[in-house]
């Protein structure tokens, strides 16, 4: 069951801000299961009764879902040229979804909406990193010591991928194009586009068609499907 801290708890109920819902809880003003807390940082459930001056708190409940980005649509909330968001395929739910992690604008492919924050947390702490498993049309084709370099480090800006599994899909000779999985378990900006430039084959197209143990089967592009109970909770062990 999900834990929260109180004074979060409280902050997503629209009530106050974070801050000031420690004001109230210190204040005397909070009740939890009919009983004052005063202490910060005590953790509640879903199924505990808060109330603020005696009247109870509206609990958004919790909710996750599978999306099939499209390319050409931006993966944050809101964008500062009006263009098409992820959040625009969720506007008849009465929730505050979030991306968890991005996709590229030109990428398309699964992408977590979630109005849960420990989940998004858990999934983007660099400790926590899932799978995601990639497959980009290159230009070119790999030679043996780029596919050696894309699974064992590319380092770009500074940055030193992980450990990768790569694998040819096809190669298309005429068209002087491959289409390659490159399974990663991190989210570095650009980072698959980066690690394939880097060791010189630009990328014309990238999907992510896994994330952790989710696929895209029985979706379409632009569709969505809310994710189980038993997928969260396994998604939380991961
Ligand atoms: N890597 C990229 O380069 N782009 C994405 O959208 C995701 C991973």
């Amino acid at each position: 069951m999900t834990e929260e801290r109180l004074q979060k708890v409280i902050a997503e109920a629209g009530i106050a801000s974070r801050r000031a819902a420690e004001k109230l809880i210190t204040a005397g003003r909070v009740k939890v299961d009919g009983h004052v807390v005063t202490k910060l940082g005590i953790k509640v459930t879903t199924f505990s009764n808060i109330t603020v001056d005696d009247e109870p708190i509206e609990r958004e409940s919790l909710h996750t879902y599978l999306f099939y980005k499209p390319r050409g649509i931006i993966s944050s909330a809101k964008d500062d040229k009006k263009r098409k968001t992820v959040t625009d395929y969720f506007s008849a739910l009465p929730y505050r979804l979030y991306p968890i992690g991005r996709l590229d604008y030109d990428t398309s492919g699964a992408l977590l909406m979630t109005n849960d924050g420990e989940l998004a947390n858990l999934l983007m702490h660099p400790k926590n990193e899932v799978a995601k498993v990639y497959v980009a049309k290159i230009k070119g084709h790999l030679a043996p010591d780029e596919i050696h370099q894309l699974a064992t480090c590319v380092t770009f800006d500074g940055f030193h991928s992980r450990p990768a599994r790569v694998k040819i899909i096809r190669s298309d000779p005429k068209k002087k194009i491959q289409i390659v999985q490159l399974i990663i378990h991190e989210g570095h900006y650009h980072q698959v586009k980066r690690m394939f430039e880097t060791v010189g084959h630009d990328v014309e197209k990238l999907a992510r068609e896994q994330y952790a143990f989710l696929t895209l089967e029985g979706l379409i592009s632009g569709e969505w499907r809310e994710l189980s109970h038993e997928e969260v909770e396994k998604l939380k062990r991961l």
